[in-house]
């Protein structure tokens, strides 16, 4: 079964001291400032009324063309709402496993497009991508925001990870391999073109390093908490969001300065969109939610956050990590690649996320 051979190599690839539970480390004052901003995020710094600026200021205000995965419902429709209500030169294509759900959803917005994606089975990722690119040449904006949290059935993909880093990590990894070249290409005519990783606070509660090596998908450790899983695939969105350029870019600039200039044409980022009532939260228990309702904020406002990563000229360089409502700050030490080593772990998950994939490519 795959899902035994995926753990049996990195296993047998990355020896690791037998420990029988992942290393979550131990949060500084400094993250818990990050954690508690959360609550008490303030006003959004951009807006419609900022996105109508920017666009306006755009040389020859040329048509953009945005996916937004999981457009469907939550911060992903809230988003679509924002744009839409802002310009009419976005074309915007939902990426989506939900038929009727998408098209209900973006019914009266012309300029919005539904693509069938399930990221729980990657086999459907190709495809996916083939029929975007019936209808497009170009891709200025990426945003990987579908995800799944806690989900009560199936907690394996069609291709046996598990569903987290299935869904979260390894689908949206493979959607954007698919989708490198067009988007690197619209940069060479159009700077600033934008990947953006929908992350999320709770990656300081993921394992050192984000992915728990010895056992990535922990078919043979005992499960951890759902935190514990939920957290590992936000960790790997940060990772995927600081190595894009670095493994899309020969050398990946490597102090030659015309490479660099043109790695910065992508700018990629993560982003945590603050504490919000969505659907997301549909299987924790009551008491959870109880409490949950107390801290969370409408989407309407964490698609703001989302707004000022893709739009806003103040996130002008890749690994930027954006929190609630548009504001910049600071990931857990370990995905900093400056960081002792963290570079070098880091590029390991890339290459777990590349070999998880490779049959799909
Ligand atoms: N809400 C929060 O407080 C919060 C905080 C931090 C980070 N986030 C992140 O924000 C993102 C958006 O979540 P949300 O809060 O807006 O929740 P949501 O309303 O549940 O949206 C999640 C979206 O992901 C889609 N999705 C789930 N599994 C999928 C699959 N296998 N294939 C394709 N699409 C799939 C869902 O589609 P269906 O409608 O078909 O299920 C839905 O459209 C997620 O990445 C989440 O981790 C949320």
């Amino acid at each position: 079964m795959l899902k035994k051979t995926n753990s049996y190599i990195y296993q047998t690839a990355f020896p690791m001291p037998a420990t029988t539970k992942p290393e979550i480390p131990w949060k500084s004052w400094q993250n818990w400032k990050e954690i508690l901003q959360g609550l008490y995020p303030g006003k959004p710094t951009f807006t419609e009324v900022e996105l109508q600026q920017v666009l306006s200021l755009d040389d020859n205000n040329h048509e953009r063309v945005m996916i937004i995965t999981g457009g469907n419902s939550g911060i992903g429709l809230e988003l679509i709402k924002k744009i839409t209500k802002a310009t009419n030169k976005i074309r915007i294509y939902v990426f989506a496993r939900n038929r009727d759900s998408t098209l209900r959803a973006i019914e009266n917005l012309p300029q919005v497009h539904y693509v069938h994606l399930d990221l729980a089975d990657i086999s459907t990722v190709k495809p996916a991508v083939a029929q975007f690119l019936t209808m497009e040449t170009r891709l200025d904006i990426i945003i990987h925001n579908a995800g799944t949290m806690h989900p009560r059935q199936g907690h394996f993909t069609e291709q046996n990870h598990e569903i987290h880093l299935g869904v979260n990590c390894i689908g949206s990894h493979l959607l954007q391999h698919h989708l490198n070249r067009t988007i690197i290409e619209t940069s060479r005519s159009h700077r600033n073109c934008r990947i953006i990783w929908v992350s999320s606070t709770s990656h300081f509660w993921a394992p050192r390093h984000g992915l728990y090596f010895p056992d990535p998908n922990f078919s043979f450790t005992t499960p951890p908490s759902a935190l514990t899983l939920y957290s590992q695939s936000k960790a790997i969105n940060i990772i995927q969001s600081r190595l894009w350029n670095m493994m899309n870019h020969e050398g990946g600039g490597g102090g030659n300065e015309e490479e660099e200039e043109e790695e910065e044409r992508v700018v990629c980022v993560a982003l945590c969109p603050g504490y919000l009532k969505t659907g997301l939260s549909r299987n924790l228990t009551s008491v959870e939610n109880f409490f949950g309702d107390m801290i969370t904020h409408d989407a309407a406002w964490g698609a703001y956050t989302s707004l000022y990563a893709a739009f806003s000229p103040e996130v002008d360089k890749s690994g930027a990590y954006v929190i609630s409502f548009g504001k910049l700050g600071r990931s857990r030490g370990d995905f900093d690649v400056d960081g002792d080593g963290n570079l070098e772990n880091m590029v390991r998950v890339w290459r777990y996320l590349d070999d998880q994939i490779a049959e799909y490519k």
